[in-house]
């Protein structure tokens, strides 16, 4: 596009057409006071500070909202516009209300910022502050409209950035104010508290919610959100060695673009409560008591190789985080190999199936994992399978709202809930749970009938497609509208909607966590390949990933069968690269993952477990029966930075430091790597988790240290070719890709992408015992187990209950109403919870939200191993509902 030449300031400019002045100006340098712009809103031209003189015309232009054009000549500040701007300013002054003295914006303050650029001392007119009452009732954002401005940030930000639609102007003229319909309180609004709007406001009008006033925090960092796998980015601030506020971080090319979510933006005060662990802790006469690190360090390292002499390597075992850094990862799995010499290592992301999309990556010999969000919102079509990512991965669903809502891109939602992302979607598939591989073979068998398959993506990058059309050809399509539950026009109408598209693959937990996730990823996949969708932008395999460093978990081979950079342990080859890097014998058998470990030390076979930044006692399934496999142990350590129910069964206990308390780098779920500094120091004894890891492999006479954070990244970035960037990482990297290129390559040899075969998974059978089906799913406040989230003294004041979904007609015929309580029976456990009754929730489905309740939920479920052909999966089970009369 031919750029349009202008003169700002006397200075040449060129600047594509559509630009704005000041975005123009912005470009070359030259500031232009603003306080209603911000580059990821809309322009609204409200608060006229950007006012520029067209000097040709002798026109004052609102340089956010006037485009450039040809031969332009700006002035941006001659003296009439300074007097313009300081008489602006001095009106909103004058309407301001004098508390800057005990303002939480404090120094931060925009106006007064602009002020003081300005000169602008006295105000000079009569103050018309016009008062409003303080709104504060909720744990997370007081309002003091007071000083609003009216320059629609706010509106703007819950429109354009997290499409919520919360708050709008209300009123006019001198009361207008932006508020929700009604001025209702925001907690009775559809207001998710995600505080994108608190960030925005340049003013003292929004602010964040304290316990105590802190006024302006001493220190600012930059630091990445340690809850879900979308990693945002962040601006901490703390106070007296603590953190007291967080905000999305100002950088142009972060993953969120000014947005958060309630866990990111509030849910840090978790890291301040009295369960923090501040020192090692050692079990004595039956008691934990208090240790010095060299005892602690002593006991955990004489107790692991014991075992490792008495009883062999196998007897060891290693289970890790994804909650953990890349760094920790890498030299966890290590300890586990060189040192104890075992392959007994997993991490809390085998719950979020990530086994079932490691089978997945091979079939793609790890291509297409680097998918930048960004391409949601230029996709053909979006297909969100299983996922519910405004609750899950908050983040992910503002790119699907944004991309449905404001760039009209087609989203089918497949889930069997009436999601928050349902109202965005163009069609919205309520199939039967777990169903998943049948619609996708269903649509497949559609859009191969209608010839609307991408023959030269076939021809050119796959394998097995005759086959495959062949069983396409004799699908029984009723059977696919039996098993889903889904009228055949509607499976229709969701082929309409992808014909002739490349298509961008949103999926969730729903499919990995289910059943036959296995069957329906690789059905899922096929669909994929079939249309072309892969090995390209703004298309292919989203996978919504539970934790912040899922990713690099996995990457960092804290897993059974995997080395650093996923390289099969089995693989002689690649296992001698490793064995001569770290001069180790490798065990070349794959360990025990966490459900495995479980079963082992059931048996007694398994003797010491180390875990690190897990608290399986709250999160697998069947709590109990942990419980008392882990009692079986002779020596279990824990490391962690809150006391649970894991660490209360510990011999010893190692104080480790939260995402803020270290530095460290995570990898998002597009790919990624983002590093970070510590904010704060750990509390009282404890140390970040890496020189927690490095004093145990010393104790252990592992010769090898790292005194340094940089010592393991450039060691990272030297070992696994994924990872190449990690040593001079800066604030950001992507994972390097090499099996794209090969995969991709059009002058590529061999190695195609096969097509699987197509599977009937159809499940009619009913439990006459346990007649309803439970699926089990996220909160957007809580992540995961909830250990950390549930510790939230504001998440705890906003009183959430874990109540039980259930439909109308189920209600009745239980004879139950909001707020009764009902019990729930599975085959593996009783939990009893609050009804809620959903209009909108199929007969017979019941949801039961996660992390409450000490996140009994799980008790549901039976503990098996994911992916596997036998394993029910740990998303949904058959139940009984039972009222409970009070
Ligand atoms: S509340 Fe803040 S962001 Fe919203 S309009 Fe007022 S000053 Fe602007
Ligand atoms: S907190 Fe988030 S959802 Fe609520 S009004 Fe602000 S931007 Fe909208
Ligand atoms: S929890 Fe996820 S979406 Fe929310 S702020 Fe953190 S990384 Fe972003
Ligand atoms: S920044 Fe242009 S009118 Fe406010």
């Amino acid at each position: 596009m031919e750029k349009i030449h202008l003169i700002i300031n006397g200075k040449d400019i060129s600047s594509l057409p559509g630009t704005s002045i000041l975005s123009a100006a912005l470009e070359h340098g030259i500031k232009i006071p603003s306080l209603c712009h911000h580059r990821h809103l809309s322009p609204i031209g409200a608060c006229r500070l950007c006012l520029v003189e067209e000097v040709r015309r002798g026109r004052l232009l609102a340089s956010c909202v006037a485009l450039v054009s040809p031969n332009m000549v700006i002035q941006t500040d001659t003296p009439t516009l300074k007097k313009l701007r300081r008489d602006i300013v001095r009106l909103m002054m004058a309407a301001h209300p004098e508390s800057c003295l005990v303002c939480s914006k404090g120094n931060r303050c925009e106006l007064r910022r602009i002020a003081a650029e300005l000169g602008v001392g006295q105000i000079g007119f009569y103050p018309m502050p016009h008062y409003t009452g303080l709104e504060e009732a909720n744990p997370f954002i007081v309002r003091d409209l007071s000083k609003c401005l009216l320059c629609a940030k706010c509106i703007r930000a819950d429109h354009e950035l997290v499409v919520v639609g919360a708050i709008d102007y209300h009123l006019r003229g001198f009361k207008c104010r932006p508020a929700t319909v009604h001025e209702m309180p925001l907690e009775k609004s559809g207001c998710t508290f995600c505080g994108t709007c608190v960030s925005m406001c340049p003013t003292g009008a929004l602010s964040l919610k304290n316990t105590r006033y802190v006024g302006t925090p001493q220190k600012q960092s930059s630091t990445i959100c340690g809850f879900c796998g979308v990693g945002c980015s962040l601006v901490t601030a703390s106070a007296d060695g603590q953190v007291v506020e967080v905000n999305p971080s100002p950088r142009e090319d972060t993953v969120n673009r000014s947005t958060l979510c309630v866990r990111g933006h509030f849910v840090h005060d978790f890291m301040n409560v009295p369960e923090r662990l501040t020192s090692p802790l050692m079990r004595t006469n039956g008691q934990l008591s208090p240790a010095t690190w060299d005892e602690a360090l002593d006991v955990v390292a004489r107790g692991l190789l014991s075992m490792r002499k008495n009883h062999g390597p196998q007897s060891v075992a290693f289970f890790g985080s994804s909650k953990c850094t890349i760094e920790e990862n890498y030299l966890f799995q290590k300890i586990a190999r060189v040192i104890l010499g075992t392959n007994n290592v997993d991490n809390g992301g085998y719950g979020s199936g990530r086994t079932i999309v490691s089978s997945i990556n091979e079939r793609l010999d790890g291509g297409g994992r680097v998918t930048p969000l960004a391409g949601l919102e230029e996709a053909d079509v979006i297909f969100a399978v299983g996922a519910n990512p405004t609750q899950s991965a908050p983040g992910v669903g503002y790119y699907l709202k944004r991309a449905s809502r404001l760039k009209g891109i087609p989203l089918i939602v497949a889930d069997p809930r009436k999601t928050e992302l349902v109202p965005f979607s163009s069609l919205w598939l309520a199939l039967a749970p777990r169903s998943d591989c049948e619609l996708m073979n269903g649509l497949a068998a559609i859009l191969y009938k209608r010839k609307a398959h991408d023959t030269h993506f076939i021809d050119r990058f796959t394998e097995g497609f005759d086959f495959y059309r062949n069983s396409l050809s004799s699908l029984d399509l009723e059977k696919v509208s039996r098993a889903t539950k889904l009228d055949l026009s509607m499976i229709e109408k969701a082929a309409d909607l992808l014909e002739g598209k490349r298509i961008a693959f949103v999926v969730g937990h729903g499919v990995l966590q289910q059943r036959f996730g296995t069957l329906a990823l690789n059905a899922l996949l096929n669909l994929a390949l079939m249309t072309g969708s892969l090995g390209g932008e703004a298309r292919g395999l989203y996978f919504l990933a539970m934790e912040n460093n899922e990713v690099g978990a996995w990457d960092m081979g804290t897993a059974p069968d995997f080395l650093p950079g996923r390289q099969r342990i089995q693989n002689h080859l690649l296992r001698g690269h490793w064995e001569q890097l770290w001069e180790a014998r490798l065990s070349p058998e794959p360990g025990l993952n966490i459900v495995r470990m479980v079963e082992e030390a059931e048996r007694g076979n398994l003797k010491a477990l180390y875990i690190m930044g897990e608290n399986p006692l709250r999160s697998l399934p069947q709590p109990e029966r942990v419980r008392s496999a882990l009692s079986n142990l002779e020596f279990l350590v824990v490391q962690d930075i809150l006391a649970n129910e894991t660490t209360r069964l510990a011999d010893v206990v190692l104080p480790g430091a939260a995402s803020s308390e270290k530095g460290g780098s995570f990898t998002n779920l597009e790919g990624r790597i983002q590093s970070f500094e510590a904010v704060v120091s750990p509390p009282g004894e404890a140390r970040p988790d890496w020189e927690i890891l490095d004093l145990v492999a010393a104790r252990m006479g592992y010769s090898k240290r790292y005194s340094e954070l940089q010592e393991i990244r450039t060691e990272i970035s030297q070992f696994v070719p994924l990872y190449t960037d990690l040593a001079g990482i800066g604030e950001a990297a992507w994972l390097k890709e090499t099996s794209n290129l090969r995969l991709f390559d059009p002058d590529r040899e061999g190695g195609a992408i096969h097509f699987s075969p197509v599977v009937s998974t159809a499940d009619e059978t009913s439990d006459g015992e346990f007649p309803q089906r439970a699926i089990l799913g996220s909160l957007q406040c809580h992540l995961g187990s909830g250990t950390r989230t549930c510790r939230s003294v504001r998440l705890k004041n906003f009183a959430l209950k874990g109540e039980v979904e259930i439909a109308a007609g189920d209600a009745s015929r239980l004879k139950v109403k909001e707020g009764d309580k009902v019990r729930i029976s599975s085959p593996w456990g009783s939990i009893t919870r609050e009804v809620r009754v959903k209009e909108d929730l199929r007969p017979g489905l019941v949801f039961v939200p996660l992390a409450l309740q000490e996140n009994s939920a799980r008790e549901l479920l039976q503990l098996s191993e994911l992916g596997q052909a036998d394993s029910p999966g740990w998303k949904e089970c058959q139940v009984r509902l039972e009222k409970v009369e009070s």
